[in-house]
């Protein structure tokens, strides 16, 4: 007979609190220092993201990295280093933050939805090519939880329609795609530095890539479009309208002290992650994320499907008996794919204009977002209870989640 839930007064499997993430240490502080003795916190005439920029372009072997406020901030960088005419379409996946895709309304381009993978939530490659049209001026993959899309057909696909690709690298930090890092298979890549992400600084961004034309423009694009004169003391141009997302150098300074601790912390949690994900096989009603053979998963969360006609309850009543468990589970990061939110679906945008939507210069079809567009994606969501996972935890942590989905899912299966 299956144990009691704790729900139901018994016995909860796990008795001790969660480890918090252990984010900071005197590292951080010593880098912080060093930043306010320079005497400014202004990047361009300090040290502390010049340096991170070089190590981070080091550690992805490519010539360019611009650090920027937020990975929102990096995707607009990539984008505008492309600089697509406006009016262009966007390819993009639904299951993402809009950080992915406000940058492409920013440009005055549309985006334009593919469905995912139910198994992995990452873009389809067919579908992705089911929507390219003449207009179609680049394709934005997100790497979703950490496991990486299907490069290799979609960069095929790009190629073919000579299309650029921005990875959106967020939750996927220095994570592996046969071999090679994600973040430089596309022309681009762009991390968010956000508190949540591998590498953090509370918030931050970095666009990479290894073409010249297009990181002399990001380099530009970060900072109103503005060149400086070789010693960085004064500005000599500025060469197109641009945003400024200069990164700070407090940012900066704890970034050099997070890249030492970077591969460690990925390693830790692909090591956990794929851990969990085999002591979940077999599970009724319950699918740990599908691991693809040749790839790694740098889990920066742990996403659970619950099937709802196998377990008789919804995930968020499922993540409600693995709390009583004592396990953190629970809020399914955002809920549903993003062209569900009024700001896409009523294309609330700038002022009453419903711009680029209905700019002269979009020459398609009016564009409609609707329920039922991308049935994959909004599948997912519904299945979807995280598992807020973090390198601090041990194996400990990692078998005592195993064993409360077990019980309560064989509780509820009878
Ligand atoms: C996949 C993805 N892209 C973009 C972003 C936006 O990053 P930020 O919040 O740093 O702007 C996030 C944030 O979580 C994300 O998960």
């Amino acid at each position: 007979m299956a144990d009691k839930l704790a729900a139901e007064g018994g016995a909860p499997v796990r008795q001790k609190p969660f480890p918090g993430r252990p984010k900071f240490n005197l590292a951080d502080a010593h880098h912080l220092i060093e930043a306010l003795e320079q005497g400014t916190l202004f990047f361009p005439i300090a040290k502390k993201v010049f340096d991170f920029q070089r190590r981070f372009a080091d550690m992805y072997g490519v010539r360019y990295a611009v650090a920027s406020t937020s990975g929102t901030a990096a995707i607009h960088v990539a984008l505008g280093a492309i600089n697509p005419e406006p009016g262009s379409e966007v390819i993009t996946t639904p299951v993402s933050d809009l950080g992915t895709v406000a940058p492409i309304l920013l440009q005055n381009c549309v985006p334009i939805f593919a469905d995912v993978q139910l198994d992995t939530f990452n873009l389809d490659p067919a579908d992705v090519e089911a929507k390219i049209t003449e207009r179609t001026a680049a394709i934005i993959v997100v790497h979703c939880w950490g496991q990486p899309a299907d490069m290799d057909e979609i960069m095929d696909i790009a190629r073919r329609h000579e299309l650029p690709v921005i990875e959106d690298c967020a939750q996927a930090h220095l994570t592996r795609y046969k071999g090679r890092l994600v973040g430089t298979i596309g022309e681009l890549g762009a991390f968010s530095l956000q508190d949540s992400k591998h590498l953090q600084c509370g918030d931050g961004g970095v666009t990479i890539t290894d073409n010249q034309e297009y990181g002399e423009r990001a380099e530009l694009f970060v900072d109103k479009g503005c060149d400086w004169t070789e010693d960085r003391k004064y500005r000599v141009r500025y060469a197109f309208l641009a945003p400024c997302y200069r990164m700070t150098e407090l940012q900066g300074a704890v970034l050099c002290a997070q890249l030492d601790r970077l591969e460690e912390i990925v390693k830790r949690r692909q090591e956990l992650g794929d851990m969990l994900v085999r002591l979940l096989q077999g599970v009724p009603g319950v699918h740990p994320p599908a691991r693809r053979p040749d790839r790694e998963h740098s889990y920066w969360s742990f996403p659970l499907r619950i099937d709802e006609e196998v377990l008789g309850v919804t995930p968020a009543r499922f993540g409600e008996l693995l709390v009583a468990e004592g396990i953190p589970a629970g809020g399914a990061w955002l809920g549903k794919p993003l062209y569900m939110f009024e700001a896409l679906a009523e294309q609330i945008t700038y002022g009453s204009s419903h711009c680029p939507f209905t700019c002269p210069w979009y020459k398609g079809d009016p564009v409609q977002y609707y329920e039922g567009m991308c049935p994959n994606a909004e599948l997912g969501f519904r299945q979807l209870l995280c598992i807020w996972f973090h390198e601090g935890w041990t194996e400990r942590e990692v078998e005592d989640t195993a064993a409360a989905v077990h019980k309560v899912a064989s509780a509820l299966t009878g």
